[in-house]
């Protein structure tokens, strides 16, 4: 199985790019299954309704998010239902909205569990995430051998710990949340593919995804400062894996990272779908937030 996995999209720059590129991305590389990561999807912050659906209409199969999925309440109710296929850390404290993980059943047949998990360090106090993890696989070893994990932490010293915890565990396992790409793609001795941070899908002009002005004032002074989606230089980004359906082990990772300047790249080809709308998502920016 060939499984893409699109780093955190970013505002309405990232899901431009998506909903341009990412057809011709799955035509071009023999995609069979598509996990994105939208906790940034409206506006930098968090996700809703409409914003989800569409993600979905441009050939996403399952959707995983971080610590900015609870920023806008709208979305809690729509994480209640399994069927929409959007997940949260599997390591929130029991009693959140949603599910940490999903089992996805290709046309063929086929089926591939997801798991989120978030990292603790520098980050929020929830429940372990390697000891959840241990809880999700075993719910779903006797579903499927093909597992993917969104990890989405700080620090790539616990990131890289989670890769050794799960490996041979796991057919893929993606860092999220940091927004810059790492070159640090490979497959663990036990079978497991791995990257650090698989990057960002939008513009990165400013300081992940974040013009800069806003950013640099509250270094700068330690006030609260507005933080806007930034807009130029987007880019698609994220890893393609081949794993193996009989075993789960991981056969191949590369890195993916497009340029997109509202045009499809060259050696990809123009992929029409009539319900593949076109991104015209109205979507308020907004006002203050923290990391990303
Ligand atoms: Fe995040």
């Amino acid at each position: 199985m060939r499984i893409l996995f699109i780093a955190d999209i970013m505002g309405k720059p990232g899901r431009w790019a998506l909903s341009q590129l990412l057809r011709p991305i799955k035509v071009k590389h023999q995609i069979d299954f598509v996990v994105a990561n939208v906790e940034n999807a409206a506006g930098g912050y968090g996700l809703t309704k409409p914003i989800s659906q569409k993600i979905m209409s441009y050939g996403v199969d399952v959707q995983t998010s971080g610590n900015h999925i609870w920023d806008r309440n709208e979305i809690f109710p729509f994480l209640d239902f399994a069927a929409n296929r959007v997940i949260r850390p599997a390591n929130c404290p029991s009693g959140s909205p949603g599910y940490g993980s999903y089992l996805h059943s290709l046309a063929d047949g086929r089926k591939v569990g997801v798991i989120n998990a978030e990292g603790r360090v520098f980050g929020r106090n929830i429940d372990c995430p390697f000891r959840t993890i241990d809880g999700e696989l075993r719910m779903m070893k006797d579903s499927t051998k093909i597992i993917v994990v969104d990890f989405h932490a700080e620090t790539t010293s616990e990131k890289g710990a989670m890769a050794h915890y799960v490996d041979g565990r796991v057919s893929l396992l993606v860092g999220t949340h940091t927004h810059i790409q790492t070159a640090d793609e490979h497959i663990m001795p036990n079978g497991t593919a791995f990257i650090t941070d698989a990057g960002m899908t939008g513009p990165h002009s400013g300081v992940i995804g974040m013009n800069a002005d806003g950013v640099l004032g509250r270094f700068l002074t330690a006030l609260p400062h507005r933080f806007t989606v930034s807009s130029d230089d987007v880019k698609i980004q994220g890893v393609i894996a081949e794993v193996d359906d009989e075993t789960g082990k991981a056969i191949s990772i590369e890195r993916l990272s497009l340029d997109f300047d509202g045009r499809v790249p060259e050696g990809y080809e123009i992929v029409r779908d009539d319900e593949n709308e076109d991104e015209d998502a109205d979507e308020e920016e907004d006002t203050d937030g923290s990391d990303t």
